[in-house]
């Protein structure tokens, strides 16, 4: 993770840089206030005219620059390295305050957080399947469905190439509460190594595909499905012989129609050559995501109830939680 508090600079050389360029900037501008502000009009003495006048009438005087300009510019140079001793500015001094951009905009959103937990937080208590059957829980969760998971899962949540469709019931890492709710909080990563060496290249890919399509009972060509057969055996170990893989460990089943990469010939040859990973970003604060407990409720309720929610496997036959009453 980036350390926020840390310093920004990569090396020291910019730290000095930064902190000597600040310094000579105040100096200079002591230096040039001084100079420019010693003349001072005698009792008496006239501001003298510079020469020439333009468009006949305007003239201009060296009158010095009155004294509450110059102490005002002389304010403004001192506010500046106040400012330099409680905030950081100078390089990588930290300043005496301790203030940093991201406290500031962590104590905000914490703000902002209990703000909504006072609305979300009561949803903790009820359990998923409960939550997802409350209309106004639905809507939130829908709401925070679109801010942060769209851009991967789409906004109907069906996903797209790499992205899988939530909406379904096949899932990858389960489909119970608990296990969407873990999907969410920590993040998952499913890896398959390239296995182009392994089926002999395009053209064993190309076999391999077909021979998946076969157990699929999708179209396929024969030919190449039955030279194929023999070599699916390298994908066996994960995918099952019967290709239908294995909920358990994350292997996906390849008899389906809930491609994440796509179900073509050519993109199951693709997948077979070039490897897959998924990557699911963790969202739970404990590793390292931004939303907190309540908001990680609401959201697997949301995803759970969109239609491919399995029952606890514990809990098989109790359905639906009744809704603690507040
Ligand atoms: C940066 C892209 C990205 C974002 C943002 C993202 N996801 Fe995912 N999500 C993925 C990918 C990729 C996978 C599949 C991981 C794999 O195949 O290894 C996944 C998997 C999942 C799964 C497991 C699906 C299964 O088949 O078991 C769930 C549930 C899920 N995401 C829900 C969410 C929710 C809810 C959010 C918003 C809080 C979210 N995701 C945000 C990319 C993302
Ligand atoms: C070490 C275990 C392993 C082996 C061996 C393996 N796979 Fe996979 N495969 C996976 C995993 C895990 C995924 C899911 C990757 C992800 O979600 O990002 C996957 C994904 C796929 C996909 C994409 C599925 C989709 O929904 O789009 C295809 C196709 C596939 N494998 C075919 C094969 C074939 C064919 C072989 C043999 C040549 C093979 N795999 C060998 C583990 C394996």
């Amino acid at each position: 993770m980036i350390d926020f508090a840390g310093s920004d600079f990569f090396s020291e050389f910019w730290h000095y840089y930064v902190a000597a360029f600040t310094v000579l900037g105040i100096l200079f501008s002591l230096w040039l206030l001084s100079s420019q502000t010693t003349k001072k009009l005698a009792e008496g003495e006239q501001a003298e005219m510079m020469a020439p006048t333009w468009d006949g009438d305007l003239q201009e005087l060296n009158n010095p620059l009155p004294r509450w300009w110059m102490w005002m510019f002389y304010g403004l140079i001192f506010f500046g390295i106040g400012y330099l001793v409680l905030y950081p500015g100078m390089g990588k001094y930290a300043g005496t305050l301790g203030w940093t951009s991201f406290k500031e905009w962590k104590d905000d959103k914490d703000a902002v957080d209990a703000e909504f937990d006072k609305v979300m937080g009561p949803y903790k208590n009820q359990s998923i399947m409960a939550v997802a059957a409350d209309p106004k829980a639905r809507e939130m969760g829908q709401n925070l469905f679109m801010t942060y998971c769209s851009q991967c899962h789409g906004s109907s949540a069906q996903g797209g190439k790499g992205f899988p469709n939530l909406t379904d019931a096949q899932w990858l890492f389960g489909g119970t509460p608990e296990d969407i709710q873990a999907s969410i909080s920590g993040g998952r990563i499913a890896e398959m190594p390239p296995m182009g060496d392994a089926v002999g290249g395009e053209q064993g890919a190309k076999e391999v595909a077909n021979y998946v399509l076969s157990l699929g009972g999708k179209p396929h060509d024969a030919a190449l499905a039955a030279a194929g057969q023999a070599k699916f055996a390298a994908c066996a170990g994960c995918h099952g012989e019967n290709g239908k893989g294995m909920a358990a460990a994350s292997f996906p089943d390849l008899t389906d129609d809930a491609w994440q990469y796509g179900g073509s010939e050519s993109a199951i040859a693709q997948s077979i050559i070039k490897g897959r990973k998924g990557g699911m970003p963790a969202q739970s604060h404990a590793s390292g995501g931004v939303l907190n407990d309540s908001k990680i409720h609401l959201l697997a309720a949301y995803v759970w109830g969109l239609g491919g929610g399995k029952q606890p496997a514990a809990s098989a036959p109790a359905v639906v939680a009744a809704p603690a009453s507040n």
